[in-house]
């Protein structure tokens, strides 16, 4: 069996359930920060939680796991292509991202959060931005 291709799909099943919380998750806190109801809140509440424990948690350490296991197959001499070099730093303002939503899920869940909903509207694209940035990069690198 070819591991190269078993942790190049298992790190792309991993990414891709990474991606959707941290697209999803603050589209959830710009709804939570306009609820009035505590009934609401507490839905949103469940929702985050479940949302960055059991699926965003596991998904971000498995993308790293495989990703490192890639890297490991490669051999580390990969960093010093130009491509990978843009791609980890990418990777690692996501991974910030990541607990700064973590962060943000905390204040929400004592009922301390102070940011508006256009600011976690604002905030849901950078995702998306990286996303499409580092799947260009992948794609392209041969060319780079
Ligand atoms: C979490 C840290 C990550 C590490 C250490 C990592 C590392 C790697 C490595 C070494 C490869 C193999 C490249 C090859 O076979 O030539 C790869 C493939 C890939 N990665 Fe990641 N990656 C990470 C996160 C991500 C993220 C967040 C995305 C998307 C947003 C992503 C998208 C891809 C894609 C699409 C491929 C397939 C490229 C191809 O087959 O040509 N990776 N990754």
């Amino acid at each position: 069996m070819n591991l190269y291709l078993l942790f190049k799909s298992l790190h792309l099943v991993a990414v891709i359930s990474w991606m959707a919380g941290l697209l999803y998750l603050p589209r959830i806190f710009v709804y939570h920060s306009e609820a009035t109801h505590a009934s609401q809140k507490d839905i949103f509440k469940i929702m985050e939680r479940k949302l960055y424990n059991y699926i965003m948690m596991p998904a971000m350490l498995l993308s790293w796991l495989f990703g490192f296991l890639l890297i490991h197959n490669l051999g580390f001499i990969v960093f010093l292509e130009l491509w990978m070099q843009i791609k980890i730093i990418l990777v690692l303002i996501l991974t910030y991202y990541h607990f700064l939503l973590g962060a943000y899920l905390n204040d929400f869940a004592v009922d301390n959060n102070y940011k508006s909903s256009k600011f976690f509207r604002i905030i849901n694209e950078v995702p998306t931005l990286l996303l499409i940035i580092v799947v260009f990069i992948v794609i392209y690198k041969p060319l780079l």
